[in-house]
């Protein structure tokens, strides 16, 4: 099984890119992100308590999340990979999934931050909250304060992966296609 840390900012590009490598290389995708939203929508006990966390562009609880990778891992553990979008995001979560991978005989393979400049974060995301209906989306200053979180508290942990030899950064400007490729060029690399 080939585990993939796909890391960066938000708006990088972690989703669009996912739903291509899922496809391209066959492997299952999950985004602590998308599964919390799918909480709120269904507006379970789990979903609204998370609701002020997402809206406000918080990170949610580290327990909450890890506990979230840890169902999944287990019930995944037999497919060919999988992408890690969005997940980990802090240095308590990053120790903690190697722990749950360890347990299930998994590794990480490689962490691979999409880098983009923030201006263009921000000008990506404002134009997709005109119709992705994410609360996180529609302002401004919503959106600059998850590029801080971003900045204070998730940045870190490429570290943590650089120090295992599994850091790997790709330029994330240019077309979807040119970013797939260069992630494309890092997992086929790894795979020889
Ligand atoms: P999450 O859902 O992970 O959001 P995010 O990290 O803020 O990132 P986005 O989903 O906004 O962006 P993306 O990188 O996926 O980019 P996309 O492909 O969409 O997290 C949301 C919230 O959930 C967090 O704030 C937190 O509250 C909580 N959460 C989630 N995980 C957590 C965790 N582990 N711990 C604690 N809390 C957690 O692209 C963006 C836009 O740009 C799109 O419109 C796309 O079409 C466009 N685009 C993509 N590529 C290009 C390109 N090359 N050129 C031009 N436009 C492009
Ligand atoms: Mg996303």
């Amino acid at each position: 099984m080939i585990n993939i840390v796909l890391f960066g900012a938000p708006g990088c590009g972690k989703g669009t890119q996912a739903q291509r490598l899922k496809e391209h290389y066959g492997i299952e995708h999950v985004s602590t992100g998308e599964v919390i939203r799918g909480e709120i929508r269904r507006g379970t006990e789990l979903g609204r308590s998370m609701e002020r966390y997402i809206s406000e562009g918080k990170l949610a609880p580290d327990e909450v999340v890890i506990g979230m990778i840890g169902n999944y891992v287990a019930e995944h553990r037999e497919a060919a990979g999988c992408i890690f979008d969005g997940f980990p995001r802090t240095t308590v979560q990053a120790e903690a999934f190697d722990r749950i991978l360890a347990d299930n005989g998994l590794k990480v393979d490689v962490m691979i931050d999409i880098r983009v400049p923030e201006e263009e974060l921000v000008r990506r995301i404002l134009l997709r909250g005109k119709d992705s209906g994410r609360a996180d989306d529609a302002s401004e200053e919503v959106i600059r304060g998850r590029l801080d979180v971003y900045r204070e508290q998730t940045a870190i942990v490429s570290d943590f992966y650089a120090a295992q030899g599994k850091y790997a950064a790709v330029d994330g400007l240019g077309t979807m296609d040119e970013v797939f490729e260069r992630i494309a060029t890092v997992i086929d690399a790894l795979e020889k």
